[in-house]
């Protein structure tokens, strides 16, 4: 039998750097088929392993992206890692974004700090995937415009769908809005009955978005979010992703409002 928990070693094709203390790493993953949304075990050897999003869209064959914030001991042994050198992964992992679901509808993709890795997938897949989809609009907000990611795609999106950027504080050279991501949502006008928000970012700035949504009279069902917990196996195995019954390796990370909006571990 194989065992699930060894990883592949795959090799690290190229490096871009997105932020002060975010990198993608490239990897050579020919033919994955994942879904936006779901995540990898990635492994550095001799320091660890940690759960990461896939943020290229599976509309790419030849490749995956992983885009790692420095906040750590295995994170920060992701960064020293040079093009050439192999890293393990397993998976993909998880229930990723209802994508056929949400198809003809508008999205409103709400996205802070490194939580746009998820969504970057999704979004890039509806632009190879353009005519399935209604209108999208991306909020997105970073605590200064020098942290903000995947700077690179902005023009493409900007060129196809309705982008809003905003840091929470100022800082030299950036001339857009200053505030925090919630006041972006008064810019959009979406059909609220045919829209659904996707949502991922840091714990303080999903719950406020989320309130937010829900005095728009967004239906719950249509509020889809992405969770990070402390993970292990992510495989449903050792327990250490579950919140109020559920793993939220295996049944998440991605979740509908309603399925989650009675846990006290997230909404306090
Ligand atoms: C499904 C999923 C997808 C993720 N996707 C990404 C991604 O695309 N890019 C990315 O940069 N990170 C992502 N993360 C978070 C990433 O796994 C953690 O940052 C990483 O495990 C930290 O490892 P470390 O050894 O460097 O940090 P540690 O030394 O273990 O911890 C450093 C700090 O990070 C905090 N931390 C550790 N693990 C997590 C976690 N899982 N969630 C939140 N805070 C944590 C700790 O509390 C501590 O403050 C994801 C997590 C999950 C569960
Ligand atoms: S990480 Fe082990 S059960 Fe989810």
């Amino acid at each position: 039998m194989i065992n699930p928990y060894i990883p592949r070693k795959v090799e690290i094709l190229k490096i871009l750097e997105e932020s002060r203390d975010v990198k993608t790493l490239r990897l050579d993953v020919k033919g994955l088929r994942h879904k936006p949304g779901q995540f990898m075990e990635l492994s550095v050897f001799g320091y660890g392993e940690i759960p990461v999003s896939i943020s290229s869209s599976p509309t790419i064959e030849d490749y995956i992206d992983l885009s790692v914030k420095n906040v750590g001991s295995v994170t920060s042994a992701v960064h020293e890692a040079e093009p050439g050198d192999t890293v393990g992964v397993r998976g993909p992992y998880g229930r990723g974004f209802p994508v056929k679901e949400m198809g003809e509808s508008d999205l409103l993709f709400v996205g802070g700090g490194i939580g746009l890795a998820p969504l970057r997938s999704f979004i890039d897949y509806i632009r190879d995937e353009r005519e399935g989809y209604g209108d999208v609009s991306i909020l997105y907000g970073a605590r200064t415009a020098d942290d903000m990611v995947f700077r690179q795609e902005y023009d493409d999106w900007q060129s196809m769908f309705d982008l809003h950027l905003i840091a929470d504080v100022e800082s030299e050279g950036w001339y857009g809005r200053v505030g925090f991501v919630n006041e972006l949502l008064k810019d959009v006008s979406h059909e609220i009955k045919n829209t659904y928000a996707i949502v991922c970012g840091p714990s303080v700035m999903m719950k406020s978005v989320v309130k937010d949504l829900k005095s728009m009279q967004l239906p719950d069902e249509q509020i889809i979010l992405s969770f990070e917990r402390r993970m292990k196996c992510g495989i449903g195995k050792c327990g250490h992703c579950n919140i109020g019954g559920r793993y939220v390796c295996i049944d998440g990370p991605v979740f509908r409002y309603n399925e989650v909006r009675s846990y006290r571990e997230i909404w306090g």
